[in-house]
C-alpha cells in the first residue's frame, strides 16, 4: 500500500470529485474512503472498488483515515468539520469554509481543543499563478504593490443547481460561493486585509433569484487599493479577457450564453446537478493546461504591472514585457494538499481555520455594505493569519523565482 496522509472524501458533489486526479497523482496523500449519502454517487466514483465506501458519516470517523476533506454543502461544513476533528482527523475544508463567523470560531476552537489541522481550500491563492506573483512582490523586485483590479464573468447563475445553492443565509449566491475566491485572492497578493469596503449586489433575474453579482471597491492600510466585479448571469464571459482560459486552467469553447439556453431547454430540475448536468462541471473542473484564471486580474506595482497569460505572470515592466512561466509548480488542489502535509507535520501553513474566516468576514462585509448602502470598516474582523510569515507562498515558489530571475529583475 502507498505511505502518506490517508485522506476520504466527504461529499462526491462537484467539488469533492474534482480532489480525485489531484490525490491519485499525489506522492504523500493517497484516497482511503469516500461517503456520501447518496448510493448512486458511491457507486459511480472513478477510483478503484477497494477504496472503502460509506453512507453515513459515523462510518467514516470510526475508520482509521487520517483527514477528512469536507466538501458536502456549504451549510454542513462546520458540523462536519468539527465531528472529523473531535474523531482525531485532520480536516481540508472546501471554499467557503462555513456560512457564519460563529462557526468559523467554533471551528478555530475546535482545532485549537483538538490540536487537529485545518485547511481551507481550494480557493484561488493556492493556484501556482496568482503564488508566483504573490512571490513576486514579496521579493521587491517590481516594487510596491499598489492595486489591485479584478473582474470575473461566468454562467454561475445558470448552472445546474440545488436551490440552497441561491440562499444567502445557507452561504449561496456568488457573493459566498465565488466572492470567497476574489477574497482570497486578494488578501494573499496584498498580503493582508482590507480596511475599508463599499460594495454593491446585483440580484437581476427573477427567474432565477439570489445574489448574482457584486462589484467593490477596497482599501487596505498601505495605500493598497482594489476593485472587484463579478457577474454569474452569463452574457459577456471574462474568459474574453483572459486569452480564452477560466478557473481551472482549461481553455474555454468560445461563445456566450451557453448555460442559460442549456438551463431553457433542460429545465431547472435541481436532479440536473448530479445527473445529466455534472459532466459539464466536472469538464470545467478537470485539471487544465495552463495556469487558472479566475477572470482577469491586474496586480499594478510601482515598476510594474502584473497579469496571468497562457503559461505564467506577464511582467510590463518599463523597458521590458515577459512571462515568469509556472510550469514545475504544483497545481491549486496539489498545493492544496501539499499544505495538509505541512500543517500535519507541524509547519505553519497560510489557509489555516483564521485565514478562511478572514475571508468569509469580507464576504459578509460585501453583503453588509450593500443592504447598508454605505462603506464598512472591517477592523479587527480581519487580521492576518496566525503563524503565516509574512504570507509567503511556500520556499518552492521562491526558488522558482530564483531561478527565472535575471539581471532585469534585480533592484539596482
Ligand atoms: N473550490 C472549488 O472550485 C469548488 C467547486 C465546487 C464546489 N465547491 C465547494 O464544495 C462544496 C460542495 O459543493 P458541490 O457543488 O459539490 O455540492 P453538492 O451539493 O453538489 O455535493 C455535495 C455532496 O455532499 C453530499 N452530502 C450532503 N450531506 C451529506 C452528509 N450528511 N453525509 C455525506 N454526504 C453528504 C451530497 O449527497 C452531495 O453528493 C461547497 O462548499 C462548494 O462551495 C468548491
Amino acid at each position: 500500500m502507498t505511505e502518506g496522509i490517508s485522506l476520504a472524501i466527504l461529499g462526491l458533489g462537484p467539488g469533492g470529485l474534482a480532489m480525485l486526479p489531484y490525490l491519485d497523482a499525489h506522492p504523500d496523500v493517497r484516497l482511503a474512503g469516500l461517503c456520501d449519502l447518496r448510493i448512486d454517487a458511491l457507486q459511480a466514483a472513478p477510483v478503484p472498488k477497494s477504496v472503502p465506501r460509506w453512507t453515513s458519516i459515523d462510518d467514516l470517523l470510526a475508520s482509521d483515515v487520517e483527514a477528512v476533506y469536507v466538501a458536502t454543502p456549504t451549510h454542513h461544513h462546520a458540523a462536519h468539520a468539527i465531528a472529523a476533528m473531535r474523531a482525531g482527523k485532520d480536516v481540508i475544508i472546501e471554499k467557503p469554509m462555513c456560512v457564519s463567523l460563529m462557526e468559523a470560531d467554533a471551528i478555530a476552537s475546535t482545532a485549537a481543543q483538538t490540536g487537529r489541522k485545518v485547511v481551507v481550500g481550494h480557493s484561488q491563492s493556492f493556484e501556482p499563478a496568482i503564488q508566483l506573483m504573490r512571490a513576486l512582490i514579496v521579493s521587491g523586485a517590481v516594487g510596491q504593490l499598489r492595486a489591485l483590479n479584478a473582474w470575473n464573468a461566468t454562467d454561475w447563475m445558470y448552472r445546474a443547481r440545488l436551490p440552497v445553492e441561491f440562499q444567502r443565509e445557507a452561504g449561496g449566491g456568488v457573493v459566498h460561493r465565488q466572492g470567497v475566491h476574489h477574497a482570497d485572492m486578494l488578501r494573499y497578493l496584498a498580503g493582508g486585509s482590507p480596511r475599508t469596503l463599499r460594495a454593491a449586489i446585483g440580484d437581476w433575474d427573477p427567474l432565477r433569484p439570489g445574489d448574482g453579482s457584486y462589484s467593490a471597491f477596497l482599501s487596505f492600510d498601505d495605500g493598497v487599493v482594489a476593485t472587484l466585479f463579478y457577474s454569474g448571469y452569463d452574457h459577456f464571459p471574462a474568459t474574453e479577457l483572459t486569452f480564452g482560459i477560466g478557473e481551472n486552467g482549461r481553455q474555454a469553447l468560445p461563445g456566450h450564453a451557453r448555460a442559460r439556453r442549456a438551463l431553457r431547454a433542460g429545465g431547472s430540475d435541481p436532479s440536473i446537478k448530479h445527473g445529466a448536468g455534472l459532466a459539464a462541471q466536472m469538464e470545467r473542473l478537470a485539471p487544465g493546461e495552463h495556469p487558472a484564471c479566475f477572470g482577469m486580474l491586474l496586480a499594478s506595482c510601482t515598476q510594474a504591472d502584473l497579469r496571468i497569460d497562457r503559461t505564467g505572470v506577464q511582467v510590463f515592466a518599463d523597458d521590458f514585457c515577459r512571462t515568469l512561466p509556472i510550469v514545475g509548480l504544483p497545481a491549486g488542489r496539489s498545493a492544496v494538499l501539499d499544505e495538509l502535509v505541512s500543517a500535519a507535520a507541524g509547519v505553519p501553513t497560510v489557509h489555516d481555520a483564521a485565514w478562511g474566516r478572514a475571508n468569509m468576514a469580507m464576504c459578509h462585509a460585501i453583503v453588509e455594505s450593500s443592504l447598508a448602502a454605505t462603506e464598512v470598516s472591517l477592523n479587527s474582523n480581519l487580521v492576518p493569519p496566525t503563524g503565516a510569515p509574512a504570507l509567503a507562498p511556500p520556499p518552492l515558489v521562491f526558488a522558482h523565482l530564483q531561478a527565472l530571475f535575471d539581471d532585469s529583475f534585480r533592484h539596482p
